[in-house]
């Protein structure tokens, strides 16, 4: 299978840009479009019957985890327990056999991720395996596959795995929520519809902000620190940022929650560290204004990405304030990773750092 960079410079450049295109045949395999319904695909686990859900998985795959428990326990109710698979495999977590298991893992290979599902399958759960790689080991081992369909990823930072990762994911939660009856068919059809419009948006949305993605990471790139701050599911966006951030550029990120601020990262602020706060205007919105507040008032440089709403409702003067169109929750996370990866790529690039091939990264990790 030949892949090569097209009229891009990098493969993850490329990989960015394709995802209007990956995503909407990802939702494809798992909805219907035509009755604006979850597809039988997205119920290989029968989630009406399991008491509580399981998530594990390693670097970006399991911030992607984090995302779906939020979605899983709001729409489903379904309690889920989630840890990277490096702990999990170790805790001595008390699981119950009826309960059923999520791998998360963009290459089907990752060491820790398929010792965590052994170590499941041995305290007799169902498996699930939401992976790229769908002939891959973790594939194999598994009782339901869910792929992501993002084609091949060349790049060492995820980036369509991510967001593919995503689509499946709430995909599954809301067919989880239909069959737990905790969501109508009504609202089904309403997020199925959110859903259907995320290829357009981000296609808009990669087209609008590359200019100022770019011209921002020129600023970035003369930094040493990078705060990233969210809260609900920005909260793991705002880790995958930083982790993107580290991945590529080698700059020393952290994602924080941004109710954690003031008990910790705030004594690091001064008019040298950035801080990169991801709010749409979602029912946090508020929390989040006022600690950008107590960013500002101790001299920190603001870079606010959020939505129109957002933009409009905020007074603060910021460094910079990117603004994205006004989406429902469920598909913000996957629009707002559009702002964190193009930030991340082009510091690298002014950087000069290999952005394919960051030095001790590796695509796959079979080691433990
Ligand atoms: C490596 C890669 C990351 C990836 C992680 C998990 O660290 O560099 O980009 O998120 O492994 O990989 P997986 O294939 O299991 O998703």
């Amino acid at each position: 299978y030949m892949v090569d960079k097209g009229n891009h410079r990098h493969f993850m450049e490329k990989e960015i840009y394709e995802q209007p295109e990956v995503i909407s045949h990802a939702l494809g395999h798992y909805v219907d479009f035509t009755e604006n319904r979850v597809s039988a695909a997205a119920s290989a686990i029968d989630f009406a019957r399991i008491p509580s859900l399981a998530i594990s998985a390693c670097g970006t795959a399991y911030l992607a985890g984090l995302i779906g428990k939020y979605w899983f326990e709001r729409y489903a109710r379904l309690p889920v327990e989630i840890d990277v698979a490096s702990e999990f495999r170790y805790r001595d977590i008390p699981l119950s056999p009826d309960a059923a298991a999520l791998f998360i893992s963009q290459s089907g290979e990752t060491a820790d991720t398929l010792a965590s599902l052994r170590y499941c399958k041995d305290l007799g759960l169902t498996i699930g395996a939401v992976v790229n790689a769908s002939e891959s080991t973790i594939a194999r081992s598994s009782d339901a596959v869910f792929p992501i369909l993002a084609g091949p990823e060349i790049g060492v930072a995820s980036t369509k795995a991510f967001t593919c990762q995503l689509a499946v994911l709430a995909a599954l939660a809301v067919g989880a929520g239909r069959a737990r009856g905790t969501i109508s068919i009504e609202e089904e059809r309403v997020l199925v519809r959110h859903l259907a419009e995320m290829p357009r948006i981000m296609a808009s949305v990669l087209n609008a902000i590359q200019p100022k993605m770019e011209s921002l990471a020129r600023e970035l790139s003369k930094c040493r620190d990078v705060l990233y701050l969210g809260r609900g599911t920005s909260f793991p966006l705002a880790m995958e940022g930083a982790l993107k951030l580290k991945e590529i550029s080698y700059i020393h990120a952290e994602g924080y929650a941004a109710g954690e601020l003031k008990h910790g990262p705030i004594a690091l602020i001064d008019e040298n560290m950035p801080v990169i706060v991801i709010a749409p205007h979602d029912r946090f919105f508020e929390k989040t204004i006022s600690n950008m507040q107590e960013v500002a008032a101790r001299g920190g440089r603001i870079i606010f990405i959020t939505d129109e709403r957002g933009a409009a409702a905020s007074k603060l003067e910021t460094m910079s304030t990117i603004v994205l169109p006004n989406v429902d929750e469920l598909i913000a996370p996957m629009i707002f990773s559009l702002p964190i990866q193009l930030l991340a790529y082009h510091t690298a690039v002014f950087m000069g750092t290999d952005v394919d091939q960051p030095r001790n990264l590796a695509k796959s990790v079979t080691v433990e």
